[in-house]
């Protein structure tokens, strides 16, 4: 848990958040025992920003990675993922844990699947008619 949180935290140095001063890192643990780390990477163009959560996932999804344990996303005020990234973390399991940490250690938690009550994931695509 600490070491997660202590990962994303260092990651936070490395945001491009240039436009909202919103710096955000995350550290994604998987099965495997690697740690992915993220950063909110912000654009020019406003609507292009990525969220830190999603690029960790991106960064273990094209490691090869597919299931994870937790994930520890830290923001100054401890703020929670947003609706996409929510809905982005589902697609690979809602028992992931999501550790939520402020900039001074202080930390909840909760799990994708908490977080995104009655989630769009993949069984609904294959339960179609
Ligand atoms: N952001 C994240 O990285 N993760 C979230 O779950 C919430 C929002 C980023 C996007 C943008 O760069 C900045 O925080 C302000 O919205």
């Amino acid at each position: 848990m600490r070491v997660l949180i202590e990962v994303a935290n260092r990651a936070r140095q490395h945001a491009h958040a240039p436009y909202s001063r919103y710096r955000v890192g995350s550290a994604l643990l998987a099965e495997s025992g690697n740690v992915y780390s993220g950063v909110n990477v912000e654009n020019a163009s406003y609507g292009l920003a990525i969220c830190s959560e999603r690029t960790a996932y991106v960064k273990a999804i094209s490691e090869g990675e597919r299931d994870f344990i937790a994930i520890a996303v830290v923001t100054d005020n401890g703020g929670s993922p947003c609706g996409a990234c929510r809905q982005f973390m589902s697609e690979f399991g809602l028992d992931t844990i999501v550790i939520q940490a402020d900039a001074r250690g202080h930390y909840t938690l909760t799990t994708v699947g908490a977080l995104l009550p009655d989630a769009f994931t993949p069984d609904k695509l294959a339960k179609r008619r």
